[in-house]
């Protein structure tokens, strides 16, 4: 039995943590065991590698080649105690951001050697990689439209990635639109500026279009 592993990218407030949201209740709807993710996480290690990575008061001094090792850390943890298993188990696997987040932001946004990002990916993932991954995609504006509007229902913690500046996330969007140019099979580019239930019909139609027909239902 083997399932199917599906990655959410996107630059922040692109809408994976929603989308994900309603395609994990739509699959259960359909009779699919889900397993729903986030990276950094997903494993109490991981979640204490989040913490550090993301909200920790000593993050600030954190070099990129740190953060490149920390980021692939939880990763080889959420492959092994958690995505093996599900997908071994014919669970679809939704993740909140996987291995292109890394190329994307420490490869293109932090500007470490590509080659180094990819063997340090290589380690860390081996031969589970997604077999669809969803790039949802909204302009920079609307990116920082978005997290605008979202903080103001929230108490306003920024992350370390939220105060990084404008040149960071032009570079994450381009390093975006190389990667899905580089890789269409796997990489499909969801028009995210749509309302959100539209985002999710496209969404549905790729996800029903590649789920494995014989696992379909049987769980
Ligand atoms: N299609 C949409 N149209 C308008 N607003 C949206 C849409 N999708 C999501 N939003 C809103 O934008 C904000 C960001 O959405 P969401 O948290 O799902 O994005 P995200 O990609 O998970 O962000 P992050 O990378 O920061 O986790 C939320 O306030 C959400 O309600
Ligand atoms: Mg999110």
């Amino acid at each position: 039995m083997s399932g199917f592993f599906i990655s959410f990218e996107g630059n922040e407030g692109s809408g994976k943590s929603t989308q994900i949201g309603l395609l994990a209740e739509r699959l259960r709807r359909a009779g699919w065991s889900v397993t729903q993710l986030r990276e950094p996480g997903g494993t109490p290690i991981g979640e204490e590698i989040r913490h550090t990575l993301k909200h920790s008061s000593a993050n600030h001094a954190m070099t990129p080649e740190t953060e490149l090792l920390l980021m692939n850390a939880s990763r080889a943890q959420l492959v092994r105690e958690v995505i093996r298993p599900a997908l071994a188990g014919g669970h679809v696997v939704l993740c909140d951001r996987f291995y292109d987040s890394t190329v994307v932001y420490q490869g293109y946004g932090r500007g470490l050697p590509m080659n180094l990002v990819l063997s340090i990916i290589e380690a860390a993932v081996g031969e589970t990689r997604p077999d669809l991954t969803l790039l949802l995609d909204i302009p920079l504006a609307t990116s920082e439209l978005r997290r605008i509007s979202r903080q103001g229902s929230q108490p306003a913690v920024r992350d370390r990635f939220e105060e990084a500046e404008r040149s960071f996330f032009e570079r994450i969007e381009r390093g975006y639109r190389q990667i899905a140019a580089a890789d269409p099979r796997r990489i499909q580019v969801v028009d995210a500026t749509r309302a959100v239930a539209e985002v999710h019909e496209a969404i549905w139609q790729w996800v029903a279009a590649r789920l494995p027909a014989p696992a379909r239902g049987a769980r």
